[in-house]
C-alpha cells in the first residue's frame, strides 16, 4: 500500500499471462512498488481467476493506484470505498480524523466537508457513540463511495458546493467542522506521484496559487455553521501554518496547531468563541 508505482517499463520485461505469485512480486517491484509482496497479495485476494489476476497486475504494473484496483483503503481500522478517480484517503489524514474524534461526544454534531470517500465521517461515526454526523463533497464519484462507506452509520451525505450542500439547520449547531480540503499550492501539483496526477481529480488536489484558496474559503463560512464553542478543523502543510494561524485569526477564530510526528501530519483546529 503506498507504494510509489512508476508505470510502464516493467511489462516488457515481464509478459502478460504471467501471474504466479513470485512473478506477480517481481513485476510489481520492478515497475517500483516498494511493497511488492504485500500488494500480490492484496491483489491476487481481489481477483476471481487467473485472468482477473492477470488484469489487474496489468493495470498496477501501469501506474493505477492500488487502491483504485481494491476497490478500497484502510483507513482509521476501517475500510473506505475508494471507486476509480476518486481521491484516495491518506494515513496522514487519520490524525485529522483523531483531532475531530477526541472533540465530539455524544449529540455532537460534525460535519466532514470536502469528505471525498467519507473516510474521516466514517471513522468519527465509528468511535464516538451518538455523535449526528453529515459529510458532503461536490464529486458525485466521491458522493458515491462515501455513501457506501457510511451505509448503515447514521450519517447524511450532501452532493455540492462547499458548504452550499449542507442542510440550512445547522447553521449556528455544529460542533466540529473537519474538512481536509486541497492544499497543494498550483505549481507544486506537478511534482505529486503519477498516482496522484493521473488517476485523481486536479480539484482534490488543487489548493490555488498557495495552496490555501480552500482554506481561506472554509474559514470564511465556518463562522456561520459553528456553535458558540465549535471548532474548525484542517489538514495543512509545515510551510502553511504561519499564513493558516493568520488566516483563523482574521476570521475572528482562535487557533492552535497541533501535529502528528509519525504520521508528518499538520492540523490547525480554530476555536469559534
Ligand atoms: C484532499 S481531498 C480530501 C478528501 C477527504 N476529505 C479525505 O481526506 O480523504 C479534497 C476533496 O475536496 C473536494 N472538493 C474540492 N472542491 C470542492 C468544492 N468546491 N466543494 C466541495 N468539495 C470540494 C474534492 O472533491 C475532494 O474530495
Amino acid at each position: 500500500m503506498g507504494c510509489e508505482c512508476c508505470g510502464s517499463a516493467a511489462t516488457a520485461a515481464y509478459p502478460a499471462g504471467m501471474t504466479d505469485t513470485g512473478l506477480v512480486v517481481e513485476r510489481l517491484r520492478a515497475a517500483g512498488c516498494v511493497f511488492a509482496e504485500e500488494e500480490a497479495g492484496l491483489l491476487a485476494d481481489a481477483a476471481a481467476d487467473a485472468e482477473g489476476l492477470e488484469s489487474l497486475v496489468s493495470r498496477r504494473v501501469s501506474g493505477v493506484p492500488l487502491e483504485h484496483l481494491l476497490g478500497w483503503v484502510e483507513f482509521g481500522g476501517l475500510r473506505v470505498v475508494v471507486e476509480p478517480g476518486v481521491f484516495v484517503p491518506r494515513r496522514r489524514t487519520e490524525f485529522l480524523a483523531e483531532s475531530a474524534v477526541a472533540l465530539a461526544g455524544a449529540g455532537s454534531v460534525v460535519v466532514d466537508l470536502c469528505c471525498g470517500a467519507g473516510a474521516i465521517a466514517a471513522v468519527v461515526a465509528a468511535r464516538v457513540p451518538g455523535v449526528r454526523v453529515f459529510a458532503a463533497d461536490v464529486d458525485p464519484v466521491a458522493v458515491r463511495c462515501a455513501r457506501r462507506t457510511l451505509a448503515g452509520a447514521g450519517a447524511e451525505v450532501w452532493e455540492g458546493d462547499f458548504d452550499a450542500a449542507l442542510p440550512e439547520k445547522l447553521a449556528g449547531r455544529v460542533d466540529v467542522l473537519v474538512a481536509n480540503v486541497p492544499y497543494v499550492p498550483s505549481a507544486a501539483v506537478r511534482w505529486m506521484p503519477p498516482e496522484a496526477r493521473e488517476h485523481e481529480p486536479l480539484a482534490a488536489l488543487d489548493g490555488g496559487r498557495d495552496g490555501l484558496a480552500m482554506v481561506r474559503r472554509l474559514l470564511g463560512v465556518a463562522p456561520w455553521w459553528l456553535g458558540g464553542g465549535g471548532r474548525v478543523l484542517f489538514e495543512v502543510g509545515v510551510s502553511q501554518v504561519d499564513a493558516a494561524v493568520a488566516a483563523a485569526e482574521a476570521a475572528g477564530l482562535v487557533p492552535e496547531v497541533r501535529s502528528c510526528a509519525e504520521r508528518d501530519a499538520t492540523v490547525v483546529s480554530a476555536l469559534s468563541p
